[in-house]
């Protein structure tokens, strides 16, 4: 396994409240590294460093070494749009535009100066196939994206970010707001995915994580309490707090 990403002593502060107290993670390039703990722990937090999400929230100081592609991501000559378009990120509350499907999913590549129908509609149909939601929506592309169902609106989502051929899909809980049956086909999803890209998911949901990540990562308070195999952190946690989260002691 190569690690796509590379973070060093990431402190956070909002304002002057320190949020992330030096964490230190690798992401592996074709896998899927689920980040758990408790509501508060700074996974979100952590998450928008990654793609420098947190740039938008003033008064925000973020400081540490995030190697990707041997740069640094908060080296001042980085450009952010581009940066966003190689680490993109799902929301937990599906986002799609109010335009049609087809708009939905071309919206970076015509951003990129794309104009060409023949290679636009070769797009659509790779990253529509690739999030999964093709065949609901192949008779429908000019259908409003916001018409349909939230897992499908969330598929969607995913293949607008798949358009543009990211290395990086960030997604923060990005199924707590849909139905069982519904989150399992985006799991599915991404366990397809993570052939192709480096897959880092928030969740607060232990199964999930348990089904779908290679890598666990368990944080508390600000702080990275361990990271492992998902399959070693689950039956032989190193850590006494992990252990109790895992039981759930507390949450
Ligand atoms: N925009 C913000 N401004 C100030 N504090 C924030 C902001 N976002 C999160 N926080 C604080 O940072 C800490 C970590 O929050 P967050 O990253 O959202 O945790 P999680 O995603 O694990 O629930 C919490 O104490 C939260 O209140
Ligand atoms: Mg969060």
């Amino acid at each position: 396994m190569t690690a796509i990403l590379k973070t060093r002593d990431v402190h956070l502060s909002y304002a002057k409240q320190e949020a992330l107290h030096g964490v230190n993670l690798d992401f592996d390039d074709h896998s899927i590294t689920a980040l758990i703990g408790p509501s508060g722990c700074g996974k979100s937090t952590f998450l928008r460093c990654l793609n420098r999400m947190n740039d938008l929230i003033p008064k925000t100081t973020v400081t540490g070494s995030f190697q990707f592609h041997g740069k640094d991501i908060y080296a001042p000559t980085t450009n952010l749009v581009e940066l966003r378009k190689q680490i993109g990120m799902v929301f937990q509350q599906p986002n799609p535009f109010p335009f049609s499907v087809y708009e939905n999913v071309t919206y970076g590549l015509k951003l990129a100066g794309h104009t060409n129908r023949h290679y636009l509609d070769e797009q659509v149909e790779r990253s529509l196939k690739q999030a999964a939601v093709w065949d609901e929506t192949k008779d429908a592309l000019n259908k409003n994206a916001m018409s349909f169902s939230g897992g499908q609106q969330q598929r969607i989502c995913i293949a607008r970010l798949l358009a543009v051929q990211p290395d990086i899909i960030l997604l923060d809980e990005p199924t707590s707001a849909l139905d069982p049956i519904s989150s399992a086909q985006i799991e599915t999803t991404l366990l397809a995915l993570k052939k192709t890209y480096c897959i880092i998911i928030v969740t607060h949901n232990l199964q999930q994580a348990s089904r779908i990540a290679d890598r666990t990562a368990f944080m508390l308070n600000g702080n990275l309490i361990e990271d492992d195999l998902t399959s070693k952190m689950f039956t032989k946690p190193a850590n006494q707090a992990t252990s109790d989260y895992l039981n759930g002691k507390f949450g």
